[in-house]
């Protein structure tokens, strides 16, 4: 057990939480907060800061971005894992997909993964492309992923998985796909041609929009720790960086109040979504 005592009070706490959720969205209340508390701490050790006054000045006043950063890196929660909700996958390649081939040309087909925390779920997609016959030859696949946690950003980049990580995997995709790297599992650079991971906030519409528009976007397990109101403001930000009749998969518990004048349940039980 972690027997350093913690310093910063309760109100403290509250502020630097208040300070994230306009930032990020993430909603912190008390029992989390206490989960972060030492993991905040210890920005304030990282960055040589002692007072929370100077700290909180810096972050809100001077928006030092190298902290900032660091304080935000520290709250997220970026659990995620290989082929997790597989069967979206399935419908993914099973039904939507072959909707967009065309018979005189190769079309590009442009997929956001918002938010993609360390790439399993960017790289799964991929993979469930690569296991269907024909897919590839009869589409060209752009793949982005975002991330508001700059560490995430950098292991999705750099592709190597822990055991824990690809545990859920259909092992011939792992054989075919990966190279063993003492106890971790390195993807394919092939995989990554087409696949590009940036870090962004997606409430940043000016930073989205330039990214450009997508006919299928991902978002799971994101909206859970928003608001109501953030949630609302993210499917309008779907609404808008979405193609005409584009798809949006959601995970299990972000659909709660999504917006049915933009969006139209496509697959009932699996949280598949059309905009209208
Ligand atoms: C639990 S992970 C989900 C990852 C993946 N989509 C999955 O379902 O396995 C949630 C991620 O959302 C990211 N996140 C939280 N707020 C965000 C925001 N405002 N913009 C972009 N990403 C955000 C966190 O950094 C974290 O990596």
């Amino acid at each position: 057990m972690d027997s350093k005592k913690t310093f910063l009070t309760d109100q403290e706490l509250e502020k630097l939480a208040n300070f994230l959720q306009k930032k990020t969205g993430v909603e912190l209340e008390d029992s989390k907060l206490h989960r972060f508390q030492r993991k905040i701490e210890d920005v304030f050790l990282e960055h040589d800061i002692n007072d929370f006054n100077s700290f909180y000045h810096r972050i809100r006043y001077q928006k030092d971005e190298d902290l900032i950063q660091d304080l935000t890196n520290a709250v997220t929660v970026n659990e995620t894992y290989f082929w997790r909700e597989f069967e979206q996958f399935s419908i993914l390649t099973q039904k939507i997909l072959p909707q967009f081939i065309q018979s005189n040309k190769i079309p590009i087909v442009r997929i956001l993964v918002a938010p993609c925390s360390s790439g399993e779920e960017l790289y799964s997609i991929m993979l469930a492309i690569l296991d269907t016959a024909n897919l590839l030859e009869k589409l060209n696949i752009e793949l982005v992923g975002i991330d508001i946690d700059s560490k995430m950003v950098f292991k999705a980049k750099a592709g190597l998985y822990t055991q824990r990580s690809v545990k859920k995997l259909p092992k011939h995709l792992l054989k075919t796909y990966f190279t063993k790297v003492g106890n971790l599992y390195k993807i394919d650079d092939a995989l990554r041609k087409n696949s590009y991971f940036i870090k962004a906030n997606i409430f940043d519409d000016s930073i989205i929009e330039k990214f450009g528009h997508f006919d299928i976007l991902f978002s799971r397990n994101m909206l859970i720790y928003f608001n109501e109101l953030d949630k609302q403001k993210c499917y309008n930000i779907f609404y808008k960086i979405l193609n005409m009749k584009g798809f949006l998969f959601l995970g299990h518990a972000d659909a709660n109040g999504i917006n049915k004048k933009l969006f139209l349940l496509y697959e009932k039980g699996f949280h598949i979504y059309q905009k209208i």
